[in-house]
């Protein structure tokens, strides 16, 4: 039996998660932002701090490790950073290219359900300095332009001299920039006048756009060239502040194929890449802004500086107040340098991801995981928050159980190998993934550099998929049960009344659990009672020879919801409603479960239908 078993886990070893190749492309793309003298709409006032990017300025090229100590230590100040008055949330408008139209009516409509559902948890969470009226792009005055006057005592200092006659069009990636969206552009032929010949005329603009998003999906070399590219993205013009206005995310079409399709896993890639663009990406990271002494984000912020460095053991982390803060928070350390971790597969260079190793699990790590075991976590809100062009909603970050409390040292080479922590494994076999809905195997990456952990098998590993009993029978002797509230314990139980001669060591197993409070639960196996399984112990169980761990906050970690006076828990989104002369059908998104009078309550998934009968 254990020969097959062990031929059965080589052969579910797990998929090749998806990954994102966002650092290939974005420095490859020209990014286009407003010249001082350049009139472009839309017209900000009040900010004298910007200092325009360049996208070919060479990269910091002074990174040494010793340089922690040089780097002066950002007061983390105590008054709230950030206040939401007049800042309203993100208007990103998403447009679809001719050029993509070849997909099915099917492949169509997964895209656009998936992007506005990507949107609208992303506008959710961020809010900007709205644009007044129309957006319209800049053109690059470097492409439309042979000569530009560069006497700053001219009136048309900065402004175009001589026509380029080859200018066709402006591109994002390689989506071409409707003319419709672009501001105009003229030639200024005497260095005082200023009279304007019109190359192109002024476009129309878009109305009510904080940000465009240029949607294209495409079967590029770029998709093939890795397997597991769903997407890549990049942005290409950014305000006089640099914040980003317009990007491109390209979705490789055969994302879109197959029974395989899920439509979670295509919501967190576009809100994945649609973060890169809007912000977290190492082509911006100095460009972000510090409005921790402005009176409200976007105004009068100073430049951050280069906010990344290289700390003492080799690992590029990003410096900022929010992301700090957050970073100890998580860690439950009071550590003053905890910057947060990119991943440096390139030695020393930023990236523009959170290192796997210690932020496992998070929207923006360089692999996105299965959908369930994705969070939209406070870090990567926290990095946001420091762009200082959004005010972010923090309370909008999901939990990230990965690494909570653990201390400043978690998830370093250092000490991943050191059986320290429980998130990390030694060893081989079969144990449970650290959220324990799935068995796992303990495995590396190539993210991980080597710390392994317990990663859920490709196929039947989910202990809440009753399915999944019929291919495990042969472990019946271990009592073993798969149901909906089934979650992964290491055990080593065997039935008394089998004989097995050799002692178990423990592995993971599928068995029933139910929450008695926070951090509490009990334990049933098949033909047991149920039993309180105290944290941090181990229990017996009648008719079962060995024992079951029972583990500390890994499971029933979220309180039972507060009791409300109002029938409406506060986060409830109402998504709908309509009356008929006796009933009202009120459709509410993502509530926790409650119980009011007069009111029943079906609840399909995350979406809740309360059917409220007047009397
Ligand atoms: C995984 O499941 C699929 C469908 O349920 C099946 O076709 C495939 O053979 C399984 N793979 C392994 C390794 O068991
Ligand atoms: C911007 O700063 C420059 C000097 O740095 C100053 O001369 C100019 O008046 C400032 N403009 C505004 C609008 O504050
Ligand atoms: C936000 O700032 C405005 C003034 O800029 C102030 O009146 C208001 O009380 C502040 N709100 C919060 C929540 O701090
Ligand atoms: C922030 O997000 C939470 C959770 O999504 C929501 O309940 C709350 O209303 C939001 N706050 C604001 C100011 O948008
Ligand atoms: C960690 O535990 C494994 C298995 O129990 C053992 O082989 C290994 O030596 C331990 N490592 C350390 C550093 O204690
Ligand atoms: C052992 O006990 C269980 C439950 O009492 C029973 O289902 C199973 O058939 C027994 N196995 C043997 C070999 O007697
Ligand atoms: C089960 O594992 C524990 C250690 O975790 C060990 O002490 C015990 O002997 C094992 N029991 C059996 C029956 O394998
Ligand atoms: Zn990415």
């Amino acid at each position: 039996m254990r020969k097959i078993f062990l031929w059965l886990l080589l052969l579910c070893l797990p998929t090749a998660f998806q990954k994102c190749i966002f650092d290939d492309i974005q420095p490859w793309v020209r990014v286009v932002s407003p010249l001082p003298n350049q009139p472009t709409s839309p017209k900000h006032t009040g900010d004298n701090q910007t200092r325009n990017t360049n996208p070919k300025a060479p990269q910091r090229t002074d990174r040494v490790v010793s340089q922690k100590h040089q780097r002066i230590i950002r007061q983390i100040t105590s008054r709230t950073q950030s206040n939401s008055s007049g800042l309203l949330p993100i208007r990103i408008r998403t447009w679809i290219p001719q050029e993509s139209f070849a997909l099915s009516h099917v492949e169509r409509e997964r895209l656009e359900l998936a992007t506005s559902k990507a949107v609208g948890i992303v506008s959710d969470i961020l809010s900007v300095d709205r644009i007044p009226g129309r957006m319209l792009l800049s053109r690059d005055i470097n492409k439309f332009c042979k000569f530009i006057w560069k006497d700053a005592a001219v009136i048309n200092y900065n402004k175009c001299a001589r026509a380029n006659e080859n200018y066709r069009m402006e591109n994002c990636l390689d989506v071409t920039i409707p003319d419709d969206h672009l501001s105009g552009c003229g030639v200024y032929l005497h260095p005082n006048s200023q009279t304007m010949l019109v190359l192109r005329p002024e476009g129309r603009g878009l109305p009510d756009t904080d940000f465009v998003l240029y949607l294209h999906t495409r079967s590029t070399d770029k998709c093939h060239a890795e397997p597991g590219v769903l997407a890549y993205a990049a942005h290409c013009q950014t305000d006089r502040r640099g914040r980003p206005l317009a990007g491109v995310v390209v979705i490789c079409r055969n994302a879109f194929h197959g029974e395989g399709y899920s439509h979670s896993r295509m919501v967190q890639t576009i809100m994945h890449e649609l973060f890169h663009v809007l912000g977290f990406s190492k082509e911006l990271f100095d460009t972000w802004k510090d409005c921790s002494h402005s009176s409200r984000i976007g105004e009068d912020c100073l430049s951050h500086g280069q906010v990344t460095n290289i700390d003492g053991t080799g690992q590029v982390r990003i410096y900022t107040p929010s992301v700090i803060r957050a970073m100890q928070k998580h860690l439950g350390s009071s550590e003053e340098e905890l910057g947060g971790p990119l991943e440096n597969l390139a030695a020393n260079e930023p990236s523009s991801h959170w290192e796997a190793r210690v932020l496992q699990g998070s929207i923006m790590a360089a692999a996105l995981d299965r959908p369930e075991l994705v969070r939209v976590d406070p870090l990567t809100l926290a990095a946001l928050q420091d762009t200082g062009w959004y005010y972010v909603n923090q309370s909008a970050a999901q939990r990230m159980e990965w690494g909570e409390g653990q201390g400043s040292l978690f998830g370093s080479l250092a000490t991943c190998h050191d059986n320290s922590s429980t998130f990390f494994c030694t060893g081989s076999g079969l144990g449970c993934h650290y959220l324990h809905f799935h068995k796992g195997v303990c495995q590396s990456d190539q993210y991980l550099e080597g710390c392994r952990i317990y990663k859920p098998l490709t196929n039947e590993s989910e202990c809440s998929k009753e399915s999944n009993d019929k291919i495990n029978k042969a472990e019946e002797w271990s009592g073993e049960i798969y149901s909906p509230e089934s979650r992964c314990f290491f055990s080593n139980l065997s039935r008394e009344n089998i004989s097995r001669s050799v002692s178990d060591s423990p592995a993971g197993r599928c068995y029933r659990h139910r929450c008695t409070g926070i951090n509490q639960y009990e334990v049933k196996v098949s033909g047991s009672e149920w039993m309180d399984c105290p944290v941090g112990t181990s229990i017996q169980v009648p008719g079962y020879r060995g024992v079951v761990s029972c583990p500390d906050k890994g499971l029933c970690l979220s309180a039972p919801p507060p009791p409300q006076d109002s029938p409406f828990y506060p986060a409830t989104r109402i998504l709908g409603s309509f009356a008929t002369d006796r009933c009202v059908f009120i459709m509410l998104f993502r509530p926790p479960l409650f119980c009011y009078s007069n009111v029943a309550v079906f609840c399909c998934d995350s979406i809740m239908i309360i059917f409220g009968c007047l009397v």
